[in-house]
């Protein structure tokens, strides 16, 4: 089938400093991702389009982009899904660098903000090991699936107003660590996420649980984490 591929462009390296569209028309299976088609426009038709890509499968979270006009993983969507016209652009609420390329530091600088890995300076009461219960394991098996991808930060209309907002992605990442048993870290993360751009400014859009490609209930995962900011965290 006929694919009509209208593409995001903008290069300022090359005076490209206005965001406009280029259209490609591109011979494609159903079967085929729209990752693949962009390969196909970059290798055969245009070296200079610019995408981020790594696994191809789903797994690394580097190709986030809007296909027809919803946050997805190129490499997860099918042609068959979307029709012969078919619309790329950049993630939304970050700096445009170079045609779907966006600058993400602001997003893991709020990542980070939060510590996201374990912390414990306890030595473990046989000296080995810091035993967990299945249901303790259970309780943010949830938000362990992140691959931060930045669809549902970049879906939240609460983000595109405010980019200091720390936004879904982070609170996820916050949200395996404060409810993980061995963890002793939680009540300086859920101070963080307390205070003006935390959790607090999720109006529960949903849109971040929607654009989730790996179907983690975000905004459960915020409410949780806000109960934990007036309540306290129970393993
Ligand atoms: Fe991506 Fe989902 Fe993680 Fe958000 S929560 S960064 S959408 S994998
Ligand atoms: Fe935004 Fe998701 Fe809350 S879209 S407003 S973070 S529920
Ligand atoms: Fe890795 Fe799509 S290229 S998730």
């Amino acid at each position: 089938m006929l694919v009509y591929l209208k593409i995001f462009r903008y290069n300022p390296e090359v005076g490209r400093t206005t965001p406009s569209y280029d259209t490609y028309n591109v011979e494609a299976e159903p079967t085929d991702r729209v990752l693949d088609l962009l390969e196909f426009v970059k290798s055969h038709m245009d070296g200079t389009l610019s995408f981020r890509r790594s696994c191809a499968h789903g797994v690394c979270g580097s190709d986030a982009m809007r296909i027809n006009g919803r946050n997805r993983l190129a490499c997860k969507v099918l042609v068959k899904e979307l029709g012969r016209w078919i619309t790329v652009e950049p993630i939304l609420g970050l700096p445009v660098l170079k045609d779907m390329i966006v600058d993400m530091n602001p997003f893991f600088a709020s990542y980070r903000s939060v510590m996201p890995y374990l912390i414990n300076d306890k030595i473990p009461a046989d000296g080995k090991e810091r035993l967990q219960s299945p249901e303790q394991r259970e309780r943010f098996d949830d938000t362990t699936k992140c691959i931060m991808c930045a669809a549902c930060t970049t879906s939240c209309p609460v983000f595109w107003a405010d980019g200091e907002y720390v936004g879904p992605a982070t609170i996820v990442n916050a949200h395996r660590f404060i409810f993980d048993s061995r963890d002793t870290a939680a009540n300086e993360r859920l101070q963080i996420l307390s205070e003006r751009e935390g959790a607090f400014r999720c109006r529960t859009a949903f849109n971040c649980t929607e654009a989730c490609p790996r179907e983690i209930h975000v905004t459960q995962a915020i409410a949780e984490v806000k109960n934990a900011v007036r309540n306290g965290v129970e393993y």
